[in-house]
C-alpha cells in the first residue's frame, strides 16, 4: 500500500528556507505551517450559518517569509511555474495560485495592520486540487508567517482574526466564494480531534477522535477528478440555498425546519435545502456518536450524508460513487464523498486490518471502471497553523 506522505515537518521547513533563498537571495524570517483538512461530515452548511466537523491533516503548506524595507511584493512556490511580483497597491489585482497569498497580505492591510513588502516562497504536501483545502493551508502559512512578523500574539480570536483575513483573500481576490470551514479549521484545529464549528455563532468545540483506540483508520482517496470552487457548480449551489432561505422568509437555513423545506413547490430548491437542513442535524448525530464512541452510527451517519450529497445536493460524481460503495463493501464501517464536491476525495472509515483491502478493492474497481489511478493518505487528527 503506498500513501501520500505529510512529511517530516522539520525537513519541510528547512526546504522552504532553502528555496526563498536560492529563489530570491534571501534569508527567511519566519516559516508559517498550515495543514490542509478533511470534513468528516457537514458538506455545504459553513455558508448556511449552520455545523460542520473537519480535522486539520497531518499534510500541510509552509511559507518561509523575509520582510523588504522597498513595500515590493514576491511570491514564488516550489509547484507552479508562474511567480508574481508587483508593489503592496497592486495586491489585490494578483491572479492565479499567488491570489491566495496576495490575498492574505490585502485583507490583512484591509484589516488595519502595516503589513510590510515581503518575499514570500512556499512548498508543501497538501495534494493540489483534491479537495483537502491546499488553498486555505496556503492563506493560513501566509497569515501565521505574517502575522508573527507583526508581532500579532496567536490567540484563539487573534486566529479567528486571520480566518476572516484568509476568507476575504479567497473570496474577493482569489475569487471562489468559499465559507469559511478551511481556514477556521486550519488555525483553530487541535491534534486528536475533530472540531466542532457553529457557523452560526463561530463556536469551536475540538470532538475527541480516537481512531487508533477503535483500530480504525480513515482512510482519504482523491479521485484525481479535478474540482475547482472558482467554477460555477459551488457558486450556483449557493444561489439555490439563497433562493430557499428567500421563498422560505428565514434568516438562513440553520432556521429552516424540515415539514415547510418539504412543502417548498420549486423541486431542485426543495431538494438543495433538504440536503442543507438534514446536513446540519447529521453533524449534529456524528458528533454525539463520537461523544458516546459509536463509531457504527457514525460510519451509518458518513452513508446518509454520501446518499443526500449525490441525490439531493447533486455534488457527487461517479468516481466517487465508486469509492464510497466500493469501500463499504470491501469492509468499511461507513464513506462519503467530502469537501465542495464535482471531484476531489472521498473518505472512508476503515477498521485497521481491512484497510489493504479497501485500498486494493477501491484500485482495482478503478482500473475496471477506466478511471485515472486515485491516491490514498491516511488522516490523522493535527494541529493547527504555526509558526515554526
Ligand atoms: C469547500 C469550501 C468550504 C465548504 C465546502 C463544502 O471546501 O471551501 O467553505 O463550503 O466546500 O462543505
Amino acid at each position: 500500500m503506498s500513501f501520500v506522505e505529510p512529511g517530516a515537518p522539520a525537513d519541510l521547513a528547512r526546504d522552504v528556507r532553502a528555496g526563498l533563498e536560492s529563489t530570491f537571495g534571501r534569508t527567511a524570517t519566519v516559516v508559517g505551517r498550515a495543514p490542509g483538512r478533511v470534513n468528516l461530515i457537514g458538506e455545504h452548511t459553513d455558508y448556511n450559518a449552520g455545523l460542520c466537523l473537519p480535522l486539520a491533516l497531518p499534510h500541510a503548506t509552509y511559507a518561509a517569509v523575509a520582510p523588504r524595507e522597498d513595500g515590493r511584493v514576491r511570491i514564488a512556490s516550489r509547484q507552479e511555474l508562474e511567480p508574481w511580483e508587483g508593489s503592496r497597491e497592486d495586491l489585490a489585482s494578483a491572479s492565479g495560485w499567488a491570489a491566495y497569498v496576495a490575498g492574505v497580505l490585502w485583507a490583512l492591510r484591509e484589516a488595519g495592520h502595516d503589513v510590510p513588502g515581503v518575499d514570500v516562497f512556499v512548498d508543501g504536501t497538501v495534494p493540489l486540487g483534491a479537495g483537502l483545502s491546499s488553498s486555505a493551508a496556503l492563506e493560513c502559512s501566509v497569515a501565521v508567517a505574517v502575522a508573527d512578523l507583526l508581532g500579532i500574539e496567536t490567540t484563539p480570536d487573534a486566529r479567528r482574526a486571520l480566518a476572516t483575513a484568509c476568507m476575504r483573500a479567497e473570496s474577493e481576490v482569489a475569487g471562489a466564494p468559499t465559507g469559511g470551514m478551511d481556514q477556521t479549521v486550519s488555525l483553530l484545529a487541535e491534534a486528536g480531534a475533530a472540531l466542532l464549528i457553529d457557523f452560526e455563532d463561530h463556536e469551536t468545540r475540538p470532538v475527541p477522535l480516537p481512531l487508533h483506540d477503535a483500530g480504525l483508520a480513515l482512510l482519504v482517496t482523491d479521485t484525481r477528478v479535478s474540482h475547482a470552487l472558482v467554477d460555477g457548480g459551488y457558486a450556483s449551489r449557493r444561489q439555490d440555498c439563497e433562493d430557499a432561505v428567500d421563498r422560505l422568509g428565514v434568516r438562513s437555513l440553520r432556521h429552516a425546519d424540515l415539514a415547510a423545506v418539504e412543502a417548498l413547490d420549486d423541486e431542485r430548491v426543495r431538494r438543495r435545502a433538504r440536503h442543507v437542513v438534514t446536513e446540519i442535524e447529521r453533524v449534529r448525530a456524528t458528533a454525539a456518536a463520537l461523544d458516546a464512541g459509536d463509531w457504527q452510527e457514525v460510519g451509518r451517519q458518513f452513508l446518509a450524508s454520501h446518499v443526500s450529497m449525490r441525490d439531493d445536493f447533486e455534488i457527487s460524481c461517479p468516481e466517487l460513487d465508486t469509492v464510497v460503495q466500493t469501500a463499504v463493501e470491501a469492509g468499511a464501517v461507513g464513506a462519503r464523498m467530502t469537501g465542495g464536491g464535482f471531484g476531489g476525495s472521498a473518505i472512508s472509515l476503515v477498521p485497521v486490518e481491512r484497510l489493504e483491502a479497501v485500498v486494493r478493492a477501491v484500485d482495482t474497481a478503478f482500473v475496471a471502471a477506466g478511471y485515472r489511478a486515485p491516491a490514498h493518505l491516511r488522516a490523522q487528527a493535527s494541529a493547527a497553523a504555526a509558526v515554526l
